[in-house]
């Protein structure tokens, strides 16, 4: 049978790195990065859906690890991305996937409440010293060109990647 799915040779291989892989869209990134021949690390903080989504994919013949994580700790966050580069070699793709979209009045926003959304909405977009660990030139120029291609040239001593909610914008 014909596949209707474009084939990207240059992911076989590659190592990507998504946050909140393991349901909704990004369950569809894992998906679709792993059929491409990529070697997809997913951090989430559901293990039923993540461990399923693991089990069909390698049953199918794909290289994917799920790692429990709270993206909004940092530490376990670049443990955990640590990890994958490890056992995956360096990380080539990184998407900032993971969020948390709830609705609410504003009358239940409480400081908590607001420092949460914050930390899992926006902060966990800003990865320190993504050239650590990413496949790309030693001196980081590649993300520096892409803050600047972003109009972010403040950023540059900031290493970061952004989410697709800011690519989404671009
Ligand atoms: N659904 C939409 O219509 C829509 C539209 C535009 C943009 N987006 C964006 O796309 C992304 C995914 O949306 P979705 O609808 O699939 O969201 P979702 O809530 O269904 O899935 C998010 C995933 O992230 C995981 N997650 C949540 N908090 C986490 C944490 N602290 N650490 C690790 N993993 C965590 C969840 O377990 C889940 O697997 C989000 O960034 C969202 O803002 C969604």
């Amino acid at each position: 049978m014909t596949s209707s799915v474009a084939s990207y040779p240059s992911l076989v291989g590659k190592t990507v790195v998504i946050s909140g892989g393991g349901s909704g869209i990004g369950e569809s990134i894992t998906s679709h990065f792993a059929r491409q021949g990529a070697k997809v690390g997913f951090l989430d903080i559901c293990d039923d859906p993540s461990n399923a989504l693991v089990e069909s994919l390698t049953g199918e013949g794909h290289n994917v690890q799920y790692i429990n994580c709270d993206v909004t700790d940092t530490t376990a966050l670049q443990a955990a991305i640590g990890k994958i580069s490890q056992d995956f070699g360096p990380v080539g793709v990184l998407v900032n996937n993971a969020a948390h979209d709830q609705r609410h009045k504003l009358e239940d926003v409480t400081p908590d409440y607001w420092d949460q959304r914050i930390a899992i909405n926006i902060v966990t977009t800003q990865l320190p010293q993504p050239d650590a660990f990413i496949d790309g030139p030693s001196d980081g120029s590649e993300v520096e060109d892409e803050l600047i291609r972003r109009g972010f040239q403040g950023f540059q001593d900031v290493p970061t990647l952004f989410s697709r909610r800011f690519n989404d914008r671009s």
